[in-house]
């Protein structure tokens, strides 16, 4: 497996606390099944934290010290860039990275409201001919009130990751809906971990990994956990399956049901 989300490297975001913790990181996610993880640690354009260069010295340190501890995991470099106005211009400074350096850029966006200049920014994304890989929409409430908007970011030219863990019910009932809503609507093109730590969200895919296969079946499993996210990091183009737009009435009672408590 690839996973295309996570935040391994150490002391340069909210993932990772020390080398030690990092080693530990990878190690798990070897052992897991994971060959392959894209650093993606947070771009926000607050300086809250380490970016540009300094990732790329911190990359190197890192395979340094995985290679002492004889982990054969590859590493390599991206960005989770949080959705900005000034994102292409950014991207034109080279000041967040695009996954492997291809066209695939990993896009954040607020988990409580959708700044009303997403759509904008994903067309100029477009016109540069980045591809926005949208993070983990099943967690944004207003995908939740309307997970549809899934659809027209698909329909925008962005692709959907999801987080393994969603699958899961690590992030509550409501985001296991959604996460599997899309799943059941062609809606999802890859699975990451999102990996933040050891003691807790674990870079781990394999558990993620069984549940969809015995759900959907292998073929789409290793789609999203392998196949896909391959063709991200060699910079190669995705085909997708055509979306399906959710049914606005099974949304309803299910919307419904939650208020109610039942089913
Ligand atoms: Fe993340």
């Amino acid at each position: 497996m690839i996973d295309c989300h996570c935040h391994i490297l150490p002391n340069i975001d909210d993932g990772s606390n020390s080398m030690e913790e990092s080693i530990k990181m990878a190690k798990i996610a070897k052992d897991k099944g994971t060959k392959t993880i894209i650093s993606t640690s947070h771009f926000y354009d607050t300086n809250m934290f380490v970016t540009g260069k300094k990732l790329e010295e911190s990359l190197e340190l890192f395979r340094e010290k995985l290679e002492e501890h004889n982990i054969d995991l590859e590493i390599l470099l991206g960005n989770e860039a949080y959705m900005s106005p000034e994102l292409p211009k950014y991207i034109e400074e080279r000041k967040v990275y695009t996954l492997n350096n291809s066209k695939y850029l990993l896009v954040e966006l607020p988990l409580l409201e959708m700044p009303m200049y997403t759509f904008e920014v994903l067309y100029e994304l477009k016109l540069m001919g980045i591809i926005p890989i949208m993070a983990h929409p099943e967690r944004y409430t207003y995908v939740m009130d309307n997970p549809n908007l899934v659809y027209d970011f698909i329909d925008k030219g962005a692709l959907i990751q999801l987080n393994g863990g969603s699958i899961r019910g690590r992030f509550g009932d409501e985001t296991q809906r959604i996460a599997n809503d899309l799943l059941n609507h062609n809606m999802v093109h890859i699975i990451g971990s999102d990996g933040h730590g050891y003691n807790s969200r674990r870079p781990v895919l394999d558990k993620s990994y069984s549940l969809v296969k015995e759900k959907l079946g292998k073929d789409y499993a290793e789609e999203l956990f392998s196949i896909n996210p391959k063709r991200v990091l060699e910079n190669k183009n995705i085909t997708i399956k055509d979306p399906i737009k959710i049914e606005e009435k099974t949304t309803f009672i299910k919307k419904i049901s939650k208020l109610l408590k039942i089913g």
